[in-house]
């Protein structure tokens, strides 16, 4: 039996936070950057006084490499698997869909988040492949996606998106950043260069091998209850904080202002940010793409697959000791508090470089306009519910609108018409809801009583409305929907047609049935 890594044994803020690279293109070919991309089982240190942890890498690393950039320059990415051909990192529950035999244990497909891509190239769950070493089946396919970049400048990511085991190909480490940028955003003079840091967000936990814990049954399931060998978590939070594959790393930073791109990749967990300065944020995009102003913001919340754009101004700090703090429950927004000295923390900012010349970056007072779609444009709302049910085993699953992944598709909007999907949570715990291929505005919010929905399926308001957040006022891919709200976002459906799909990003919520195709048509 291994022995799990206790977290409070391992010394916080002795490893620098690496960044990771930006990856090169092989070659260009009529003004197409083609990229390779080959996903590979590796070892790598995540902390100074781990042994070496085996992970898996896009390029053999974890993060992935990032991607860099414009709005409207089209690259090609050829996607290649080279992770092991029959044994999975983690222990792969047979019973849930997509990861039922005779399919193999370790598929992968990439998806862009919050990419507007064709559907061929959007890395539906069910487009897996395997390292083509596996010649036993249909499996063997050359996987080249083209990506437009037809959309503004923002941080997108690319992760795993295996129909019934993305949880456990994220966990491993398949992730990685993608940033558009573009003519509006050079005009801003943001901070940039070094000045300029991406960090995602990760919980992990350990075994004092260093090896990943990931749990192979819920460790609450009542003894003697049948369920499959391994068996899928409700969900998943690690005791250790992770960013950019560094467990709780330091960055130094010069007394002048930095641009940050938060990115919660995290399986489960939310983030409730703050300063230990006691500074604000000053939040100038989101999902998407830039607000129309900054909103200086003294805390900051994000749910899985969420991006927060942020400027933090260090310059009256020097030689000070920031740390990024944490105090989002688990499950959000009713579950257990974070634990003082390992989950309450995430990573630290030290002010200690000394100034390489002025700061002649801005933080501008107006960004990028966002025009507000009208609800009068809607062609069609749907009121969609989220629910909780039991599987077959009794286990706790989550649902869409009551259906399936397997049942038929029932939402098909029209190439270029504007929907208005009302997310209707019944649930206890927020949910936080993604589309691919759009980008949407959040409307509003309201609660209502659920016992009532539940009786009559009808909504009726238990408390007044609200707009939404000041840092959601922008275009966004992922919502957050509380529980007993209903949370109403606007969309307008394209630029392609084809299969997509919408899902919880509570990646244990998405492998487990809180996931459904939807289509565009003509
Ligand atoms: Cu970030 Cu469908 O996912
Ligand atoms: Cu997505
Ligand atoms: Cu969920």
């Amino acid at each position: 039996m291994k022995e799990r890594l206790d977290p409070t044994s391992i010394p916080k803020y002795v490893d620098p936070l690496p960044i990771p690279p930006v990856l090169r293109p092989r070659h260009r070919l009529f003004g197409i950057k083609h990229y390779t991309v080959k996903m590979r089982q590796v070892r790598q240190k995540l902390h100074r006084d781990t042994p070496p942890t085996t992970v898996w890498g896009y390029e053999g690393m974890y993060p992935g490499p990032t991607f860099e950039v414009r709005t409207n320059e089209i690259i090609k990415v050829k996607w290649i698997n080279r992770l092991p051909i029959f044994r999975h990192l983690l222990p792969v529950d047979r019973t849930i869909h997509g990861a039922e035999p005779p399919n193999p244990r370790v598929r992968t497909v990439v998806h862009l988040h919050g990419g507007n891509v064709p559907a061929r190239y959007d890395g539906h769950p069910e487009a897996w492949f395997t390292n083509r070493f596996l010649v036993t089946g249909p499996y063997f396919k050359n996987i080249t996606y083209v990506y437009p970049n037809i959309q503004p400048a923002t941080t997108l990511w690319y992760h795993d998106h295996a129909l019934g085991i993305t949880r456990l190909n994220v966990y491993a480490g398949l992730a990685g950043f993608y940033i558009v940028r573009d003519a509006y955003e050079d005009r801003l003079n943001l901070p940039h260069g070094p000045h300029e840091v991406p960090l995602v967000i990760q919980d992990r936990s350990f075994q004092r091998d260093g090896s990943l814990f990931y749990p192979a049954r819920p460790e609450d399931a009542p003894p003697g209850a049948r369920l499959p060998d391994p068996s899928i978590v409700p969900e998943f939070f690690g005791d250790t904080i992770v960013v950019n594959g560094k467990v709780w790393p330091y960055l130094e930073v010069e007394p002048r202002k930095y641009r940050l791109r938060f990115l919660n990749g995290s399986n489960s967990r939310f983030y409730r940010m703050r300063l230990s300065s006691g500074q604000p944020f000053y939040q100038i995009g989101t999902d998407q793409g830039f607000l129309d102003e900054p909103v200086p913001r003294e805390e900051l919340l994000f749910g899985p697959g969420e991006r927060l754009d942020v400027i933090v101004d260090f310059s009256d700090f020097g030689n000070e000791t920031i740390t990024l703090l944490n105090d989002a429950p688990t499950p959000f927004p009713n579950g257990d508090p974070v634990k003082e000295g390992t989950t309450d923390q995430i990573m630290q900012f030290r002010v200690t470089i000394p100034l390489a010349g002025p700061d002649t970056s801005s933080l501008p007072s107006r960004l990028v306009p966002v025009i507000p779609l009208p609800e009068e444009a809607a062609l069609n709302i749907r009121n969609l519910a989220l629910v909780e049910d039991t599987d077959r085993f009794g286990r706790l699953m989550l649902m869409l609108d009551n259906k399936r992944w397997s049942d038929p598709i029932t939402e098909r909007p029209q190439l270029g018409t504007v929907e208005i999907w009302r997310l209707i949570n019944t649930t206890p715990d927020t949910h936080p809801i993604h589309l691919h291929l759009v980008r949407f505005q959040v409307l509003d919010r309201q609660p209502f009583d659920v016992n009532a929905y539940r009786a009559t399926g009808e909504i009726r308001h238990a408390g007044s409305v609200a707009r939404p957040d000041a840092g959601e006022k922008g275009w966004k891919d992922t919502v957050l929907v509380h529980p007993g709200e209903a949370t109403r976002i606007i969309a307008r459906f394209g630029d392609f047609t084809g299969k997509y799909v919408w899902h919880c990003h509570i990646l244990e919520h998405e492998d487990h049935e809180m996931m459904r195709p939807y289509e565009v048509v003509r």
